[in-house]
This record gives structure tokens, C-alpha cells and sequence, in this order.
């Protein structure tokens, strides 16, 4: 074809080599037949790359970091900001350059995040948190009794696992326990990663709905629970109360305090009823033996995002500003370097409350205490009262939640003997 004098002449050099390669993705898939282990690919990358380009399934670059020593630089450092929505490398439908909403406190940096984890950290203390442990053993009491009163088969997510974090957290929180039907369906759409954008807003709205109602109430009527009180200073101080900020505050409270929790305790039941060699160890020191589950299952799957806010180097490696990155918590926490024979369960480990569970730095897990409690208690109590305690169904049936942020059985079919 003619070339029109418009045309600018083709290049005589060639360009550079169009990369053809994309960045593997995020490891994601377990080995066949290990429900307890992260997925494969995290070894080997902290043997030879610790700190990789990677492509999560959100469909973004970011750095992720595997060895145990980074994760926990990374999580430390105040030029690696929280503000993506901590989960929006694995749930498409967020976008990691929005703003928080105000009261988001695991989006929040600085003054503006360490003013809301002030005013609701105070509950969350050792001591607040033992004061609601006689509740939780009563619960877990109470949902024994229910559970023994079946004709020798029940779900254990749904009869024991789910409840007691559930009932412990509206307890705390002065949420009626009654209503659990809308907010633990709204709580697990909204750590589920396979979500439509709608599907997640609709969940959102409905429980920021129920939760300014339920403060409405709390206002005219404040009682001894964690939302009069923060209702109840924000009016003594007479700081403007920002109900929106009230809801995200109480919306993260309410989620975070339900599915962790609950697929921990279910997961530990499985892997207790796995090693019944290493029960009896585990049973005998219950604060101790819920480190070493927390840190072997490491529930929180996908680790959690940060983002650079400047040029930062983690593990030797160079992240520039406005790069993404992944503590793999899971990785970490089976890092050899730091724990050896990492990939067996061993209760007899040394500082076995060194994990990475609960994260690390200014985000690390405010709940843990209550976390802690629930366990211990929940654990115990049911081995103690149901020593027969096993697996319905073939341990090969059962299927686990690959498709939340938090891993767990979906259900936990179990059967004793009379
Ligand atoms: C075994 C159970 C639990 C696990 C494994 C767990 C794990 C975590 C992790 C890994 C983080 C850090 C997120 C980040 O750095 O971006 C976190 C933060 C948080 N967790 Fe938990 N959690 C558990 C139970 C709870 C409970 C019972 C509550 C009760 C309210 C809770 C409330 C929170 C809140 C509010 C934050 C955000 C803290 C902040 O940003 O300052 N969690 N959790």
C-alpha cells in the first residue's frame, strides 16, 4: 500500500522484548489431602524468592512477602499504609484506591486510626475480656447440653463453633443475639471473596442499616455494653457524634468478632480429633495449646495488604512507592527459620505466642483476647464433656471454605457415643 506523506516512517531498531510473561499468581491451592497446610508454592518461594511480583486474584501486581522476619517488618512499618481495604488483593469487588469510610478502623493509619482503636481497645483488654470468660463458659455449657441432647449426631460449625463467638460478641457489644439470623448471614457474605459487587454493597447497607437502628435505640436507652459507651462518650466529651463513623466502627466489630473466631475453634476440633495422640498434651494447657493452633492453621488465608507510601526495602528487596504488598500470615508462621519443624503441630514449642495470627503492629488483632478465651473454653469443654467426640463422614468428604477470607470447615458433621 502506498504510504501517504502523513504516515511516520516504521522504526529501523526493534522495540524491546514485549514481556510475555505475567507474574505467577498468589499461591491459593492447598496439597491434596492436607486441609491444615497453606497452599503450595509458599516453601519454595521462601527458600529462593522471599519477597516476589506476584498477581493476586484481584487481578493486581504486588509484592508478596513469605519469610516470617519480613511479614513482620512489614506490619511494623508506618510508610506501609493499611489503606486498601486489607482484603481487596482477593475480593475484586472492592477498589483499593477508595477512601475509607469513616470508623473503617482496618483501613486507617496514624492519629486517625489510633483515635478509634482507642475507643474501643479498653474492652478488649486481658482483664475486660476475663470478666466475660464465666459468660462464654456458660454458653459453651448450655450448647453442649443442646448438642448431647440430639440423638448422637450434630453440625459442630452450626451447634457449637458458630454460636459462642457469635453470643460472646453481641454480649460485648450490647447486640441482641436474637437478630444473629441477619447479621452472621450479612458477616459471612461479607468475608466471602466470590462475591458480585451488588451482592457485598447490598450486605453492607442492610447491617449499617440494622446497626444506626440499634444505636438509635442505644441513645435514648444506653446500657452496660460497648456501643452505649461509645454512644455515651462521644456525648460527654461533646465530640459530634458521627453516626457513620459509629456504624463502620461497630459494622468491623461485629464482622471480625464472628467468622475468625468460629472457624478456628471448628478447625482445631478437626485437627484435635486428627492427633488424638497430642490431646491429652494440648488439653492439659489450653492457653498454651490455642497458640500452636492459631499459629499451625493460621485462618486469616490470604494475609493481608498494605500499600507503600513511599520507597521502603523489605527483605533486600526495593518496593517503590505506591507498590502493593501481601504479608502471607500463613507463610510466616511456617517459617522454619523461626519455628523449627514448622509443619508439625508440636504443643511443647517455645514462645508459642510468637505467631503471626493476629497480625503484627499498629492493626494486630484487637479481639485476640476474646479469641483467646472462646478457645480455651470451647476446647476444652468439649473434649472434656464429649471424650467419644468424632468425624461422621470420612474426613475426604468434608469441604473447607477456599472462597472467604477466613478458612474453615464449611460444617463439621460429628457423632458420639451415648
Ligand atoms: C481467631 C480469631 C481471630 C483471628 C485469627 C483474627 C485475625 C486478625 C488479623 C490477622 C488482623 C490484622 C489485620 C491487618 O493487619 O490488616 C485482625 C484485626 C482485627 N481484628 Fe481480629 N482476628 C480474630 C478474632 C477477632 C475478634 C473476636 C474480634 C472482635 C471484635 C476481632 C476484631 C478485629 C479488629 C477490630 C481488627 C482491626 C484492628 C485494627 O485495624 O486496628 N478479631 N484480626
Amino acid at each position: 500500500m502506498p504510504t501517504s506523506p502523513e504516515t511516520p516512517a516504521l522504526p529501523t531498531t526493534r522495540p524491546p522484548a514485549f514481556p510475555t510473561t505475567r507474574p505467577p499468581a498468589l499461591p491459593t491451592t492447598r496439597p491434596p489431602g492436607c486441609p491444615f497446610d497453606p497452599p503450595a508454592g509458599y516453601a519454595a518461594l521462601r527458600e529462593t524468592s522471599p519477597v516476589s511480583r506476584i498477581r493476586c486474584p484481584a487481578g493486581f501486581e504486588t509484592w508478596l512477602v513469605t519469610r516470617y522476619d519480613d511479614v513482620r517488618a512489614v506490619l511494623a512499618d508506618p510508610a506501609l499504609s493499611s489503606r486498601g481495604a486489607s482484603s481487596a488483593h482477593v475480593k475484586a469487588d472492592l477498589d483499593p484506591y477508595e477512601e475509607a469510610d469513616p470508623g473503617s478502623i482496618i483501613q486507617l493509619d496514624g492519629a486517625e486510626h489510633a483515635r478509634l482503636r482507642k475507643m474501643v481497645v479498653a474492652e478488649f483488654t486481658v482483664r475486660r475480656v476475663e470478666r466475660l470468660r464465666e459468660y462464654v463458659r456458660e454458653q459453651v455449657e448450655r450448647h453442649l447440653d443442646a448438642m448431647l441432647a440430639k440423638p448422637g449426631r450434630a453440625d459442630l460449625v452450626q451447634d457449637f463453633a458458630l454460636p459462642i463467638p457469635s453470643l460472646a460478641i453481641c454480649e460485648l457489644l450490647g447486640v441482641p443475639y436474637a437478630d444473629r439470623e441477619l447479621f452472621q448471614r450479612q458477616s459471612s457474605l461479607l468475608v466471602s471473596t466470590d462475591q458480585e459487587a451488588g451482592t457485598t454493597d447490598q450486605a453492607f447497607h442492610e447491617l449499617a442499616g440494622y446497626l444506626g437502628k440499634l444505636f438509635a435505640g442505644k441513645q435514648q436507652d444506653p446500657r452496660d455494653d460497648l456501643f452505649s459507651k461509645l454512644i455515651v462518650r462521644a456525648e460527654a466529651a461533646g465530640e459530634s457524634l458521627d453516626l457513620d463513623e459509629l456504624i463502620m466502627l461497630g459494622l468491623s466489630l461485629l464482622v471480625a468478632g464472628h467468622e475468625t473466631t468460629a472457624n478456628m475453634i471448628a478447625l482445631s476440633t478437626l485437627v484435635l480429633l486428627e492427633h488424638p495422640e497430642q490431646r491429652a498434651q494440648a488439653l492439659a494447657d489450653p492457653p498454651r495449646a490455642v497458640e500452636e493452633l492459631l499459629r499451625y492453621l493460621s485462618v486469616v488465608q490470604f494475609g493481608v495488604l498494605r500499600y507503600a507510601t513511599e520507597e521502603v526495602e523489605v527483605g533486600g528487596q526495593t518496593i517503590a512507592a505506591g507498590d502493593w504488598l501481601i504479608a502471607a500470615l500463613n507463610s510466616a508462621n511456617r517459617d522454619e527459620d523461626r519455628y523449627p519443624h514448622a509443619d508439625q503441630l508440636d504443643f511443647a514449642r517455645e514462645s508459642p505466642r510468637t505467631h503471626v495470627a493476629f497480625g503484627f503492629g499498629a492493626h494486630q488483632c484487637v479481639g485476640q483476647q476474646l479469641a483467646r478465651v472462646e478457645m480455651q473454653e470451647a476446647l476444652t469443654a468439649l473434649f472434656r464433656r464429649v471424650p467419644g467426640l468424632r468425624l461422621a463422614v470420612p474426613k475426604e468428604s468434608l469441604a473447607y471454605k477456599h472462597n472467604t477470607l477466613v478458612y474453615g470447615p464449611e460444617e463439621l458433621p460429628v457423632a458420639w457415643s451415648a
